[in-house]
């Protein structure tokens, strides 16, 4: 086991390591102790005073001008702000959403509206709010001109709803539902083809953004569904470069976003001569023709039992013919895994070997519930994540202090993914310290509209705007992640449309918060094996994709 020091990234004369010795610290990262960690992290992230009070003035600035903006919030994030996921009605909802795509018949599916809208107090959310999406009540319910009607005779939800349940019966809501997900759908979505994406998109890149658009789709189960997807990433990069000329020089060039585990129905580590021989043909293609087209193409992170495999596909693509000389083929970074620092280590020693630069988005990640649950089911000794909220946010800003830095010059090309006005602030006073070097924002289509109007007012720095493509049937996994991002009372942008959330809350330094809990793991997130207190030991598992 080698002990990874995170200090040694900024050291003067940082160490030097080849790849293969980077990708060791990865693999014994895994799920190293959250204090221990953690004690090196905050002795980095914010290295003088002045830089905190620095970026909380202009977080401040920032914030200030959005919410004198007055309503920014959509339809969408009032309703999530009103069933937040804090609140019964709220995981209720949510549960509802998730749970009633994947059923697929519809007594099922009826059953669990019954068991599930019988049991909160609906009537708590009544007149709460100046929404008519969250007032008509109760998720979708409005959403088919039926309900509506009761509703305007009808003023509270609990008895709107058992008579809607014994009137309408659950097939009307069970409809609600479905179209509910499909309006919800559409604050995410730019387009259902590529070209029309492009077009939605006009009006964006007249203020200044640009774009890497996302085909929606992932975790194929067949090959045929991985083939579709295959097709339609070839046709996205086709199209988008025909229409490079459209493009101008304005605003950056767009790129294309993908998943792997579209790509490959057995994109696991027990398959890994598949994935290296299958799935990596299939990404080399799509790598010539992207280049051959001049789309710069990036690699989207999923699930943490991934990471290992995707960075050996990585270097294997990056080292092939169709990749070598290009500096367009990157990769994004979470920076809630523990293991975000050396891989961006490695990422910096991989570049510097072949002398093509590497484009880095960091992220903070979009997984985390998924996370902590899979390292429960396994029983694990530890999580492969942080356990709150503001100890990523500590870790995100060690990682862009480090691609901001010296030692990644020409190495990476970093672009910051975040909707939170703080964590825009400091990259902003970090990259003062090295001025020269490009670097750029990137938000979701759909979230943070407000805020990177502003950011793009006050300045002129890139931003990008990742925009999900496709048909509605391949949204879920992507909309239940965005609605668990807006409906989390800790979420930045949950925060930010919720007047009672004070600015000084919104813009206080993650590190200090960090640094004033007892300890800096969460204890109300037992480690895996500790799941049952003092009943039992959970059974232990083994991790095989590490
Ligand atoms: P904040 O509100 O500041 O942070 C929220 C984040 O904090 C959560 O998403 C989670 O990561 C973390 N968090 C919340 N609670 C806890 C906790 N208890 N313990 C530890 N951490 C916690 N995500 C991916 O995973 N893969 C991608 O490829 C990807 N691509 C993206 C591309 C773009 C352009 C953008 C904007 C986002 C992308 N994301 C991706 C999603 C991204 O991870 C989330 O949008 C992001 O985490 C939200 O961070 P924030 O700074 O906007 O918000
Ligand atoms: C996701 O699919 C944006 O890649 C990110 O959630």
């Amino acid at each position: 086991m080698t002990h990874f020091k995170a200090s040694e990234l900024f050291d003067d004369a940082p160490v030097k390591r080849t790849s293969d010795q980077w990708y060791q610290r990865i693999v014994d990262q895994y799920s190293v102790d959250e204090d221990e960690y953690m004690s090196q992290l905050v002795a980095l992230a914010e290295p003088e005073e002045k830089y905190r009070r620095a970026v909380e003035a202009t977080a401040r600035r920032i914030v200030e001008q959005v919410r004198d903006q007055g309503d920014v919030a959509h339809a969408v994030d009032k309703l999530l702000q009103q069933y937040s996921l804090d609140n019964e009605e709220g995981v209720i909802l949510m549960c509802l959403a998730e749970a009633l795509m994947r059923v697929p018949d519809p007594e099922t599916a009826d059953d669990l509206i019954r068991d599930k809208l019988s049991v909160a107090d609906w009537k708590e959310h009544m007149g709460k709010s100046d929404s008519l999406l969250v007032n008509a009540s109760t998720w979708g319910l409005m959403l088919t001109g039926r309900v509506t009607s009761l509703d305007s005779r009808e003023t509270s939800p609990a008895n709107l709803l058992s008579r809607l349940i014994n009137r309408a019966g659950e097939p009307v809501i069970r409809a609600a539902m479905h179209q509910a997900m499909r309006i919800m759908g559409k604050q995410f979505v730019l387009g259902r083809t590529i070209k029309e994406a492009i077009k939605n998109g006009k009006a964006y890149r007249k203020k200044g953004y640009t774009y890497s658009y996302d085909m929606l789709g992932e975790a194929a189960f067949t090959d045929a569904d991985a083939e579709r997807y295959f097709q339609s990433y070839r046709e996205a990069v086709k199209t988008l470069g025909e229409r490079m000329d459209e493009w101008g020089d304005a605003v950056p060039k767009p790129t294309i976003s993908i998943k792997l585990s579209a790509l490959h129905p057995r994109y696991e580590e027990s398959h890994q001569h598949w994935v290296m021989s299958e799935l990596a043909e299939r990404v080399e293609q799509l790598v010539s023709e992207a280049r051959a087209l001049k789309v710069g193409i990036t690699i989207d992170a999923e699930e943490a039992d991934r990471l290992e495999l995707s960075l050996r596909l990585f270097e294997q693509v990056f080292r092939s013919e169709a990749a070598k000389g290009w500096g367009q083929f990157g990769l994004v970074i979470q920076a809630y895994s523990k293991r975000a620092l050396p891989v961006l280590a490695y990422l910096t020693a991989l570049s510097k070997s072949q002398g093509d630069e590497i484009p880095v988005r960091l992220v903070k990640g979009a997984y985390w519930d998924t996370e902590i649950k899979l390292a429960q089911m396994l029983g694990l000794s530890d999580y492969p994540v942080f356990t709150r909220k503001e100890n990523t946010d500590v870790a995100y800003l060690v990682c862009a202090r480090y691609l901001l830095s010296h030692a990644t010059d020409g190495a990476i090309y970093p672009q910051f993914a975040t909707h939170n006005a703080h964590t825009v602030a400091a990259i902003a006073e970090l990259a003062k310290a090295n001025p020269e070097r490009p670097f750029e924002y990137q938000r979701l289509h759909g979230m943070g509209d407000a805020l990177y109007d502003t950011v793009l007012d006050e300045g002129n720095p890139r931003v990008r705007i990742y925009a999900p493509v496709g048909a509605h049937k391949d949204l879920l996994p992507y909309l239940v992640r965005r609605l668990l991002e807006n409906g989390a009372n800790s979420s930045f942008v949950h925060r930010l449309v919720d007047a009672k959330t004070p600015i000084g809350d919104l813009v206080a330094s993650p590190v200090e918060l960090a640094k004033s809990r007892p300890v800096f793991r969460n204890p109300k997130i037992p480690r895996p094996g500790e799941l049952f207190g003092q009943s039992r030991r959970n059974s232990q598992g083994y991790n095989l994709a590490v």
